[in-house]
Formats: structure tokens, sequence, C-alpha cells
């Protein structure tokens, strides 16, 4: 009895002033589908992707996303070529030539600023990039999609597209993501997959309601 007292104190001791999993609940990673994203008239996409790729990975709390955290080292430029090639493949800077891309670094820098850093306790720089570019090839979402018949050009219910997504979430409901670039027209723009804070099991998105969820109306996969 005093034993376990004794274990239960220690443990609030632990949970109260760990630095660690205590400010985020989960991490959610938002990849764009650049066909919908490169539509936008504002977002001017030098390098298109074709596949899925990284837009980034959102520390949050449910229906809160913590942002530009401050206190922890600020984004420093990667310089290794290595990396910064692997970085580019799954997380492209779209918006911009290569080689501005990869010397200035722009979508990493901001995206690092304003999320990676209220993470950066258990994840430092480094890690989070990794981590994030780790958990997204995990990923095969336009093949997965493909194999529910969703592909390119051709429309479907908010339930058929995460019905398809949650074949490869362990059923864990992700969070997607709709834009109407054209007036009544609903686009699937992104996919949150969301993670607990080690990154080593699924939790579900809150959603964000962007996507009309009903059966009677349908969401174009551009
Ligand atoms: C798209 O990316 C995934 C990894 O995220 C990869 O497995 C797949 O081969 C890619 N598909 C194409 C057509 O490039």
């Amino acid at each position: 009895m005093v034993k376990s007292r004794i274990i239960s104190v220690f443990f609030i001791f632990l949970f109260s002033f760990s630095p660690v999993y205590g400010n985020f609940e989960y991490l959610q990673l938002v990849l764009t589908w650049p066909a919908s994203f490169c539509f936008r008239p504002k977002n001017i996409c030098k390098r298109p992707a074709k596949n899925f790729t990284i837009h980034g990975l959102w520390p949050e709390i449910t229906g809160f996303r913590l942002e530009f955290c401050t206190g922890s080292p600020k984004y420093e430029t990667f310089k290794d070529n290595n990396i910064v090639d692997y970085l580019e493949r799954h997380w492209v800077q779209m918006k911009f030539d290569e080689n501005y891309a990869k010397y200035h670094q722009p979508l990493w820098s901001y995206e690092y600023r304003k999320h990676g850093m209220c993470c950066s306790k258990i994840y430092n720089q480094k890690a989070y990039f990794l981590l994030a570019t780790r958990l997204k090839e995990k990923f095969d979402l336009l093949t997965t999609l493909r194999t529910h018949g969703i592909t390119p050009g051709t429309k479907h219910t908010f339930g058929d597209i995460q019905k398809a997504i949650k074949t490869v979430t362990n059923q864990v409901d992700p969070d997607l993501k709709c834009v109407e670039h054209i007036k009544g027209v609903q686009e699937l723009n992104e996919i949150g997959i969301c993670f607990n804070p080690a990154a080593d099991n699924f939790y579900p998105c809150h959603h964000s309601y962007t996507c009309d969820e009903t059966d009677s109306k349908m969401i174009l996969f551009r």
C-alpha cells in the first residue's frame, strides 16, 4: 500500500516535471497532394512534384496546434549534401528552384520555426527532419488510393477516401484536408496522419472538418 503510494507519487512527479512528453499530445505528419497545392493560383510551383510530399510535422494537443515555440536553438541550415538531397526528395520545396531551395531551405526553416521548435525537447533539428521523412517513407498513399479506385481526376466521398487511408493507419483516423479552388468543388489537398510523441504508434487525428464528411458530397482527387 505504502509502496504503491510512493510509486504513484513518483510517477506524478515524473509526469509533472517531464519536459519530454508533457507539452504535446501527438504529432501530425501532413502530406500535400501537389496537383491540388500547385493548382492554387498564388502557389506558383517551380517544381511541382508528382507524388505526395511533406508539408510538415506538427506537434499538437487535440484541437490545438503548438506554434512558434521559443527557447530552443534556431534553425540551422543543413550543409550536408546527403541530407539536403534526401530531404529534397521527400520534403520538396516546390515553390523554389532546386539550387535556391537547397541553399536557402525556405520551407524547411519556416516549418521548423513554426512547428519543429515545439517538439525540440525530444527531437533536435536533425532528428525532427529525419523523423518526418522516415514516417513519410512508410506510406505510399498514391498506391493505397489507387488500389481503392481513387486515381487522379476522379471524385469520391469523404468516407471512401478515409476508408482507403485507414487501411494503412491500422484503422486509426487520419485528417483529410480539403480546399475549394473552384467554387462548389471540394478537392483533397492534404492528408494528415498522426502519431504518439515517440512516433511508434498511430494516434487519432483531430478532424479539421475542411472536407464535407457527408455521403452526398463528392470530393475531387485532382
Ligand atoms: C511515391 O512515394 C512513395 C513513398 O512515400 C513511394 O513508395 C512510391 O514509389 C512513390 N510513387 C511514385 C509513382 O513515385
